[in-house]
């Protein structure tokens, strides 16, 4: 069966996605400029890495890096993409397969794919408005969006362009008014869940972007200037559109809205102090659906789900945050048992593969987070980009699915995963 039997090779059902991403927000218009030629490139990109070369190739060495890259020597950055490329499956033959059904209930809700998009801020350096890209190809392919603090699109731009299932990640500003106010702001404007991010005391030390001269405050040296100036297409982009702002953050950190100062200031804002009496505080200040993202122990994960948290993210931040920190994927199993049944634990870190939605969801997750998957193809075509990005790991999905034997998401079970079941060893 070649890519086309199952439309990932055709145009026509890539352009009608694109077409039902344009008017999912009931025709709302969107700050994300589209490119013909750009979104006719992405169609020759076959996985998310053929999308992450093409990104390579349009933005200036220090924006992708700054994407790409991870804190220090980079080994948990190649951990969490190694972790899952360990796991073996043990796929079941003759399970009647012509049918597959990939709706799964994430955190309460139905979502057409066991995957959420992940936070990630600063991305308009990389395409103009690139989150309301991403957001609307989320809204299109039937998955939840999360908006960072740190976005280049603000709380209600979103709230007006996208459409779909939105959730919003808070950090915690040492000013906590600050937080409680961008909250407050989501909660009005119909946001449903809360993510908490934990793992950012301070901000991991990513040595690209010291080398790349991406620093605060935002200078243009001779080396970046030269950098910058490489990469013409991208250039003109942001001389048509300004420099991106951080525009949830504009009124509060005037000093840091540009959004290369973050790649060096990142952590700079938040609360190190942050601690188990203001996470019970945030709970109960707010009513919805609540995720804590960046928890790599079991024991975090159960204190957590004692004070009424509905969801951990199994995440170290990509690899950007300690270097050293286990893998994501391998801090999965112990979470899975210590919380089962009494939160939903999603995982992220590394998933570059549809196949890497089945090893996760077998190991015991809910589902899976993306961050740099979409944000390649974004970076790649703006939102027809990220739509491209979704349909590969949609059909890499759908077929490892097919090849594993698995009709719908709940067959997806530990009894895959090779050597661990007795069936499919053989055992007793
Ligand atoms: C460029 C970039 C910016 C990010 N910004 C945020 C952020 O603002 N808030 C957050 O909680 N996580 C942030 N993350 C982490 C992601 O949400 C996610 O944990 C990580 O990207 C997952 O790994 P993956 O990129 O291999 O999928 C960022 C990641 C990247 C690559």
């Amino acid at each position: 069966m070649g890519a086309r039997d199952q439309g990932l090779g055709s145009e026509s059902r890539v352009t009608a996605a694109l077409r039902s991403a344009a008017v999912v927000p009931s025709g709302a218009a969107s700050s994300c400029p589209m490119s013909r030629r750009a979104a006719a490139t992405v169609l020759r990109a076959w996985c998310i890495e053929d999308l992450r070369l093409l990104a390579k190739k349009r933005l200036p060495r220090a924006v992708f890096e700054f994407f790409d890259g991870g804190a220090e020597d980079e080994t948990t950055l190649r951990d969490n993409r190694a972790a899952f490329e360990r796991v073996r499956l043990a796929p079941k033959m003759l399970a009647g397969v012509s049918q597959i059904d990939t709706v799964a209930s994430v955190l309460g809700a139905s979502s057409k794919l066991p995957i959420a998009v992940g936070p990630t801020g600063g991305v308009g350096f990389g395409w103009p408005f690139a989150d309301v890209g991403i957001a609307r190809a989320a809204a299109a392919a039937g998955i939840p969006y999360t908006l960072s603090t740190m976005a280049t699109a603000s709380i209600e731009r979103i709230a007006r362009e996208a459409g779909g299932r939105l959730w919003f990640q808070a950090y915690i500003f040492k000013k906590r008014d600050i937080t409680m106010q961008l909250i407050e702001r989501a909660r009005q404007l119909g946001y449903d869940a809360l993510m908490v991010t934990v793992d950012v005391p301070v901000g991991g030390k990513r040595e690209r972007d010291f080398r790349n001269h991406y620093t605060i405050p935002f200078r243009f040296t001779r080396r970046n200037l030269l950098d910058f100036a490489s990469r013409p297409g991208w250039a003109l982009s942001i001389l048509r559109r300004g420099m991106p702002v951080l525009e949830n953050v504009a009124s509060f950190a005037p000093e840091a809205t540009n959004a290369a100062e973050i790649a060096s200031s990142v952590g700079r804002f938040w609360d190190p102090g942050f601690d188990w009496d203001g996470m019970k505080e945030m709970r109960e200040r707010w009513p919805g659906k609540m995720l804590v993202k960046g928890i790599l122990r079991a024991d975090d994960a159960e204190r957590l789900a004692g004070l009424g948290v509905d969801a951990v993210v199994v995440s170290n931040h990509g690899g950007r945050q300690l270097d050293g920190a286990v893998a994501a994927l391998d801090a999965l199993p112990p979470i899975v048992r210590a919380v089962k049944g009494r939160m939903s634990v999603l995982v992220d870190g590394g998933v570059r593969r549809g196949v890497d939605v089945v090893k996760a969801i077998a190991l015991g997750a809910e589902g899976v987070m993306i961050g740099r998957a979409t944000l390649y193809g974004a970076c790649a075509a703006g939102e027809a980009g990220a739509a491209r990005a979704l349909e590969i790991l949609r059909d890499e999905f759908v077929r490892s699915m097919q090849l594993s034997g698995v009709r719908t998401v709940r067959e997806i079970g530990a009894d895959l995963l090779a050597g661990a079941g007795s069936a499919a060893s053989g055992g007793a």
